[in-house]
């Protein structure tokens, strides 16, 4: 795919459905009694994996219309699957499915792509192994594929090294099979869908400051869920209303979870200029309609607290400081190395590329803003939010940027260019 520079962008965007809420709209709904109906929800490759391998076993799950129906069979209902389960690319899929399966009364074995089979699952291998549960890595490198026998498990009050909601949504939805109650620590607040979506579903559970709780005796009941839009994937559009000139973008109903919703602190805090209407909860989600318009912008530093609540947006926030006057210093971000690819290595080799002044460290980057961007050739390394996030920054640089390796985008926003084209008059 190939991208040059524009002279405006203005209209507005309907964002597809956040992956985070799509995953768990499926899996909890599978999980409840009852028929669950999921609005909204996202079509991509990653969710699409969660559906398959639900389907696999025995959960009955159609799209009727624009909605999707998971027919769920209660705590208790699912079937030993007749195949290796495969998770596609998604690490959400392949950990939370995995916390699931730890309390099965059968064994399964899941894996995934080159990608998913590199990525470190010893994180929810070892609590989900205090809670009595047999997961071995069948290469013994820590990583998918994944051998599960099922057993039975008790809870555990666990403090997780990382902050991360993959590793927090495992350890609980095991924790729905559990004898005793189920507590997970993080050093810093991840994203907390699955607290509110499993308490939207009957779970009892709480959640104090770092620790959520997960108490015994659960059952899930089905429910109707609309998924706000993907914050993650209006990011890309954030970051090109501000940095195209004389652009103005509408994006509507995009869920702003304040554990979700750093992008929209750092933007600003860099002179950007993003405004908010509609506000609204929809289902314990706050969601609203964003508007952004070109700005001038200014580096910043980035670390701390906040990382997790923008882990997925800072290589389009990157990219973004390249434009901005002065220095942007991203810390405490080792997470990025482990992604869908290792994006700190990735995104500072590629801005190199495009003549950005971009230094790599062990947890984040040193950007030097204000040198003009020209295109190039660019290797997404498979990674969705890599190609989209240099699609943007080919909007704003002088001269043709390529992306041979464009298809990865349909993980997690298939219309991503439709949507963009949209933009531009
Ligand atoms: C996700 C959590 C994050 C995020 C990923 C989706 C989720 O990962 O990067 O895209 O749905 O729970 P970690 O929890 O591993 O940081």
């Amino acid at each position: 795919m190939n991208f040059h520079s524009v002279s405006s962008l203005s209209g507005t965007v309907t964002v597809p459905g956040d992956k985070s809420i799509s995953h768990r709209a499926v899996m909890f709904g599978a999980l409840a009694e009852g028929t669950t109906e999921i609005s909204h929800f996202l079509k991509g490759a990653d969710c699409l994996s969660t559906i398959s391998c639900f389907r696999q076993m025995g959960i009955s799950i159609e799209e009727q219309g624009e909605k999707i129906l998971v027919h769920g069979k209660g705590l208790h209902g699912l079937q030993p699957p007749s195949q290796i389960l495969d998770c596609g690319n998604s690490g959400t899929t392949t950990r939370l499915i995995s916390g699931i399966l730890a309390g099965q009364t059968f064994d399964t074995t899941l894996t995934g792509d080159s990608s998913i089979q590199k990525r470190p699952m010893k994180r929810i291998i070892d609590p989900l192994c205090q809670m009595g549960a047999d997961i071995r890595s069948i290469n013994q490198n820590d990583c998918a594929p994944l051998s599960i026998s099922g057993r039975k498990l008790r809870g555990i009050s666990y403090h997780s090294p990382v902050a991360s909601a993959q590793v927090k949504s495992a350890i609980l939805l095991a924790g729905l099979y559990a004898e005793g109650e189920t507590r997970v620590t993080e050093p810093a607040l991840s994203r907390n869908h699955t607290e509110l979506m499993l308490s939207s579903f009957g779970a009892s559970i709480s959640s104090e400051q770092l620790t959520a709780t997960l108490y015994p005796g659960q059952r899930l009941m089905a429910q109707s869920i609309q998924v706000p839009g993907d914050i993650s994937s209006a990011a890309f559009f954030l970051a090109a209303g501000l940095l195209v000139p004389n652009s103005q973008i509408h994006l509507k109903h995009v869920g702003i979870n304040p554990t979700r919703d750093g992008i929209l602190h750092v933007f600003r805090q860099m002179g950007g200029t993003i405004t908010m209407e509609n506000l609204k909860t929809d289902g314990g989600e706050p969601v609203a309609d964003l508007i952004v318009q070109s700005s001038s912008l200014h580096g910043t530093v980035i670390q701390g607290d906040i990382i997790p609540t923008l882990i997925d947006e800072l290589p389009v926030i990157a990219a973004a400081a390249c434009f901005a006057e002065g220095k942007t210093i991203i810390r405490d971000a080792a997470e990025l190395k482990v992604k869908e690819s290792n994006r700190i290595a990735v995104m500072t080799h590629n801005l190199k590329a495009m003549g950005a002044d971009v230094e790599e460290t062990p947890d984040g980057m040193i950007i030097h803003g204000g040198r003009p961007l020209h295109g190039t050739v660019i290797d997404s390394h498979g990674d969705h939010r890599i190609a989209m996030t240099f699609a943007i920054a080919g909007l704003a640089a002088q001269g043709e940027t390529l992306i041979p390796d464009w298809d990865c985008v349909n993980i997690s926003y298939p219309d991503f260019l439709t949507d963009l084209q949209s933009l531009i008059s």
